[in-house]
């Protein structure tokens, strides 16, 4: 995400620094660079007041560091207190809860006994409220046999959502207070991983339920006053009641295609919004799918990408590799977009990509 940030802000003109814990970080070499940890109070203070603006790519970050920052005059946007608010899923379901934002039944867990004494919530999805990420905070207990995977840890259990579509709605405000959102894609989820597998823009909704879902990506923002972009999840029901699964305050992986597909790219919206600047047109140009490029199961060690040429030959077809040495299985290692004026033909080319772009060592 940093690195394709940068890539944005090169066009702008923009120096980066940044802070990572990983000396070979995918941005190590096309920005200033600092090996340190992002949850270090001191590394953090250390590093931001070199600093005139700070923003953040992922949530596991001190906080407590910026909001120190931003009291010795520096601009942190997202603002620290919205990071904190969105670090932890229980604040984030109460602030659904508090402000009316449709959301799914829950009730806040300390422990896995808790979740076992909630047997007549089931079926339920436990989650842990801290430092989950790419669903493996996220534990499905459809009934009693399953009870004994509850994490043994603070978190939330929440009613199991039999959902026709997840969807995922980008939006963004600047500080004067401008809010723009992109065009609602679609997220296909891997059956056993958890991991977004393809995705496709514009997602197949009615009007109706389109315009419901944007009204509360908004609505979101707003209640926030978030400075920069906001990735609302959300899930779609039978009924066609739109439900808020979860937010990131940061560029997301439903928003890598709005670079070859959309006029403004999530990553320049972003840059816009924490500049001030006026915030681009979101408007799509042309259909798309994008999917993740996963390391393959069974191989670890220095990543090889097999079946470039082939993929390469497809008009329509544009390759990001995120420059990660080394590959693991399921490790996202890229992505691809494709971009056709039809449908149909997207679905088949992205299942070329899948079966053929593969990641191994
Ligand atoms: N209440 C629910 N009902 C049904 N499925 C759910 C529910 N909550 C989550 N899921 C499924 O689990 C996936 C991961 O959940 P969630 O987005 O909360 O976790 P995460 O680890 O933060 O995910 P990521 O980092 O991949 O966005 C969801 O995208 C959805 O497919
Ligand atoms: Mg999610």
């Amino acid at each position: 995400m940093g690195r394709m940030l940068i890539q944005s802000g090169i066009d702008f003109n923009i120096p980066f620094s940044v802070l990572d814990p990983d000396a070979h970080a995918p941005c190590s070499t096309i920005a200033e660079f600092s090996k340190g940890k992002l949850t270090d109070f001191d590394t953090v203070m250390k590093f931001g007041s070199s600093c005139d603006l700070i923003t953040i790519e992922i949530e596991n970050v001190n906080t407590q560091a910026l909001k120190e920052l931003v009291k010795q005059g520096k601009k942190v946007y997202p603002q620290p207190e919205i990071i904190e608010l969105i670090q932890d899923k229980r604040t984030q379901k109460l602030f659904y809860q508090q402000n009316n934002i449709p959301t799914a039944d829950f009730v806040l867990v300390n422990n896995a006994d808790d979740v076992r004494n909630k047997e007549s919530f089931l079926p339920a999805v436990n989650k842990l409220g801290r430092e989950g990420y790419d669903g493996r905070g996220v534990q499905i207990v459809r009934d009693k046999k399953d009870l004994s995977k509850a994490f043994d840890a603070p978190g939330l259990l929440e009613k199991l959502i039999p959902f026709e579509k997840e969807i995922a709605i980008i939006v963004a405000r600047n500080e004067k207070g401008e809010v723009k959102s992109f065009p609602p894609v679609e997220m296909v989820f891997h059956p056993v991983q958890n991991l977004v597998e393809y995705l496709f823009a514009p997602a197949r909704l009615s009007n109706a339920i389109a315009s419901e879902a944007d009204l509360i990506a908004k609505s979101i923002i707003q209640k926030l006053k978030l400075v920069g972009i906001l990735a609302v999840e959300m899930f779609v029901t039978p009924e066609g009641k739109v439900l808020v699964n979860e937010i990131a305050p940061r560029p997301h992986n439903s928003g890598h295609q709005t670079i070859e597909a959309n006029d403004t790219s999530q990553y320049e919206q972003h840059l816009r919004a924490i500049l001030n600047l006026p915030l681009g047109d979101t408007r799509m140009n042309l259909p798309s799918a994008m999917v993740n490029l996963l390391g393959e199961p069974g191989y670890e060690g220095f990543a090889q990408y097999q079946g470039m040429e082939e993929i390469m030959k497809l008009s329509g077809v544009h390759v990001h590799l995120y420059g990660k040495r080394v590959t693991k299985p399921f490790r996202k290692m890229g992505h691809v977009t494709i971009v056709d004026q039809d449908i149909d033909g997207l679905r088949k080319k992205a299942d070329f990509v899948k079966d053929t772009l593969k990641v191994i060592a």
